[in-house]
C-alpha cells in the first residue's frame, strides 16, 4: 500500500489524516495516510525514513519544504513556500496547493466573484504566501498586505512582482486604507496572541471576510468581520478541504468530490467513516 503523511507541529489535531482517509474511500485508491510531528530540526530526516510517496507540509515546515525540492512548480516558486510534496526520482517535486484551495472555496463553494476586488491581506507568513498569487490569478484588483513585521509584507509585495497591484503596508496605516470587498485573516494571531483591533472602516456592506483558520480559532476575526458588517464570514476549512483534494489529484490523478467531506466536517453533514 503507498503511503502519505503530513509534517509539521504541532500536528496531533490536524485534520488531513480524516480527510484523504475519506478521499481515498470514496476514489478506491488504496493508501495510507498518517500525521508526522516534526519541527525544523528534524523534519527532512523523518521524511527520508518515511517512505512516503508523498507528503503534506503545515506549519512550520513550508520554507524548509520548499527548501529541500530538487523542483517545484511555478506556483510554489511565487510562494516560497511548498504545502505538497511528490517524489520525484530520488529527490522531491514541491507545489503549493493552499492558494487554489482559497480561491476553490470562495468562488465555487461560496459563490464569491474575485475579479476587480480589492483585496486585504492580513500576515506574511507562508499562508499568506501561499494564497496571494492565487488571488492575483483570479483576477482581483489590487491587494494591500499589512503584517505586524512591516518588512515580511515588503517582502510578499516585491515577490509578487506586480508592484501596481500589491502594495504593502505596517499595521498602524490600516485606518487611512478605506473599504476592501474581501479581507483575508491569514496571521496565527489566535495561536496564543490576540489581533490588533481592527478599524469598522475596512468592511463595506457587501464585503466578504475569510479566517485561514477554523473553529474557535477564527471566531473572533469573524465575529468583528459580522460585526463590521461584512455578507460572508467564513472560516478555513473550505480551503483546507479544497487544497486537501489538490493534493489528492496530483498524487492519485483523481480529484475527490469534496462537498461531503465539508459538510461532515463543519457538522453539517453524516460523520466520516474513514476505516475500511
Ligand atoms: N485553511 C487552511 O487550509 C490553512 C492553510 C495554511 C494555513 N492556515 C492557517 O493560517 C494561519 C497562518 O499560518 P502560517 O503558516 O502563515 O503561519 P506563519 O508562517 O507562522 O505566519 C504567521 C503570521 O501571523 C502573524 N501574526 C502572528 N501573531 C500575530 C499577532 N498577535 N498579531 C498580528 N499578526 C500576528 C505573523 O506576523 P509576523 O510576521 O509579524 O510574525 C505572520 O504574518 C494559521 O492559523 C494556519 O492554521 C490554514
Amino acid at each position: 500500500m503507498q503511503r502519505y503523511a503530513v509534517f509539521g507541529s504541532p500536528i496531533a489535531h490536524s485534520q488531513s489524516p480524516r480527510i484523504h482517509a475519506a478521499f481515498a474511500r470514496q476514489t478506491g485508491v488504496s493508501m495510507d495516510y498518517v500525521a508526522v510531528e516534526a519541527g525544523h530540526g528534524d523534519f527532512a530526516a523523518k521524511l527520508a525514513a518515511s517512505g512516503v510517496q508523498g507528503a503534506n507540509v503545515t506549519l512550520p515546515l513550508k520554507e524548509d519544504a520548499f527548501a529541500l525540492c530538487a523542483e517545484t512548480s511555478s506556483r510554489a516558486q511565487r510562494s516560497g513556500a511548498v504545502n505538497t510534496l511528490l517524489r520525484a526520482g530520488s529527490g522531491w517535486h514541491g507545489d503549493n496547493t493552499d492558494g487554489v484551495g482559497l480561491v476553490r472555496d470562495l468562488t465555487e463553494r461560496h459563490g464569491l466573484d474575485l475579479r476587480q476586488r480589492r483585496v486585504l491581506l492580513l500576515g506574511a507568513g507562508g499562508a499568506a504566501r501561499g494564497v496571494a498569487p492565487a488571488l492575483l490569478d483570479a483576477g482581483i484588483g489590487e491587494l494591500y498586505v499589512v503584517n505586524r513585521t512591516p518588512a515580511r509584507a515588503d517582502a510578499l509585495a516585491d515577490a509578487m512582482g506586480e508592484p501596481g497591484r500589491v502594495h504593502a503596508r505596517g499595521w498602524d496605516a490600516l485606518p487611512a486604507l478605506g473599504g476592501f470587498d474581501l479581507l483575508v485573516n491569514a496571521t496565527s494571531a489566535s495561536r496564543g496572541g490576540t489581533l490588533p483591533a481592527l478599524p469598522m472602516g475596512l468592511a463595506a456592506p457587501r464585503s466578504a471576510a475569510v479566517d485561514l483558520s477554523y473553529g474557535e480559532a477564527a471566531v473572533s476575526f469573524l465575529a468583528w468581520a459580522r460585526a463590521a458588517g461584512c455578507s460572508h464570514a467564513v472560516d478555513g476549512l473550505g480551503m483546507l478541504v479544497e487544497q486537501a483534494a489538490e493534493s489528492f489529484l496530483l498524487w492519485h490523478g483523481v480529484r475527490p468530490e469534496t462537498e461531503a467531506v465539508y459538510a461532515a466536517l463543519s457538522g453539517q453533514g453524516d460523520a466520516l467513516v474513514t476505516a475500511d
